[in-house]
């Protein structure tokens, strides 16, 4: 009861409490009238209503009457045994917080050897677990779905889950590694630095490279633009750079767009696509079901750099991940992220 900085508004509490249910009481009994003697009639009020609808003295029925004692002896124990009078906290020392810590100790205790039991395994092998899937869909409809879709399919600026295009990586390892500690893309606004014809030339360019309608011409001029201000980050074959997240331009798989209008709008005002980082509030053991799960959803891959037998090699990069470290060694290799 931080709230209550000075005692002045405890006590007015207490007092107010105390003395309306100490009111409520004397009135109740100030209503207690007289019993009527046997064969003794009710009197009338010289109330009526209708005619014929009279008010009569007798008492209120005792049921109807210990009923309100029954609520305020109700009150005085819940006031003793529980916070409510103030800043008084109650001879059970109850709280709210303290509640809520015991219900998470208890589902803590009853879910994480649930959760914990794939820890364990490579991400691989849990993502072919059925057990795991489901588990892992019920955390991503909780997590993830108000931005990737309840299909992980993504949306305009969210990136779709399901297919082999990634921006950071589709091996297990860059995948826990999005989730865990999130991702940062920065694209940066370019517009002003090449100038209203420049955009349009260099945006014609991209469109070319996936085979999309462009203005041949306007395509080559933009060719040169794209060497100086663009390759750094998608790579001088703009198939993109997972390290920093710059996406592939050659595919036809567009975050935020394809049409010359979206691309134009791109390079002029920048693009800052954030994936927050889920490490700290849902615990290694939930992140590793969530990266077995999307990597199951179609798109997962072996690493890139990993010898031709993934199966065999898949234990070791497992292992790393349960240890994880993994998550570590791929935010370092993503410094431009910041
Ligand atoms: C607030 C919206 C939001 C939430 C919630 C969110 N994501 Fe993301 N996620 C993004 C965005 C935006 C990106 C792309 C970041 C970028 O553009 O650099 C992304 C990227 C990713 C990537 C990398 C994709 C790639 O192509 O490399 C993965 C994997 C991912 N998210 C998984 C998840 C999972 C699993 C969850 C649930 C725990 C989740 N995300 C929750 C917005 C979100
Ligand atoms: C500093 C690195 C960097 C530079 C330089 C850069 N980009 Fe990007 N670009 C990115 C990143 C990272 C993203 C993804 C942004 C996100 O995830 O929100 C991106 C996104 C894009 C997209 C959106 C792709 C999609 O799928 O919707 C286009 C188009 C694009 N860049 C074109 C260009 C062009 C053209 C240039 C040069 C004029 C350029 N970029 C320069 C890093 C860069």
């Amino acid at each position: 009861m931080q709230e209550f900085d000075t005692p002045f508004w405890s006590w007015y509490i207490i007092i107010l409490t105390v003395v309306s249910i100490a009111g409520t009481a004397l009135f109740l009994m100030s209503q207690r009238t007289r019993r009527l003697a046997p064969g003794e009639k009710a009197q009338e009020m010289e109330h009526r209503w209708d005619g014929d609808l009279v008010e009569l003295n007798n008492p209120l029925p005792s049921w109807w009457v210990n009923l309100f004692w029954i609520t305020l002896i109700f009150a005085a124990v819940y006031l003793v045994l529980y916070p409510g009078l103030g800043s008084f906290k109650g001879i059970l020392g109850w709280t709210s917080f303290g509640e809520h810590a015991r219900e998470m100790e208890n589902a803590k205790a009853k879910y994480d050897p649930v959760f914990n039991q794939f820890m364990g395994q490579p991400v691989e092998q849990v993502a072919a677990s059925g057990e795991a899937r489901e588990m892992g869909q019920r955390l991503f409809y909780t997590y993830c779905a108000q931005c990737h879709g309840t299909d992980a399919a993504g949306a305009t600026g969210f990136p779709n889950l399901t297919d082999k295009d990634w921006l950071y990586g589709g091996d297990a390892e860059s995948i826990k590694s999005s989730i865990a500690n999130g991702r940062m893309g920065v694209m940066p606004a370019l517009g002003a630095a090449l100038g209203e014809e420049g955009t349009k030339q260099v945006a014609n360019y991209v469109l070319s490279l996936s085979g999309a309608n462009h203005d041949a011409g306007l395509a080559t001029a933009g060719k040169a633009l794209y060497d100086t201000n663009c390759a750094a980050c998608h790579g001088a074959d703009a198939k993109g750079m997972a390290a920093m997240g710059a996406p592939n331009l050659t595919d036809k798989v567009w975050l935020y767009g394809g049409s010359e209008k979206a691309i134009v709008e791109t390079i002029n005002k920048g693009r800052n696509g954030v994936m927050p980082a889920q490490l700290q509030a849902l615990g290694e053991a939930k992140v590793h079901l969530l990266t077995a799960y999307v990597y199951g959803l179609g798109g997962g891959m072996a690493k890139p750099e990993a010898p031709a037998m993934p199966a065999e090699a898949a234990p070791v990069e497992g292992a790393a991940d349960a240890a994880g470290t993994s998550a570590a060694q791929a935010d370092a290799s993503a410094p431009a992220a910041q």
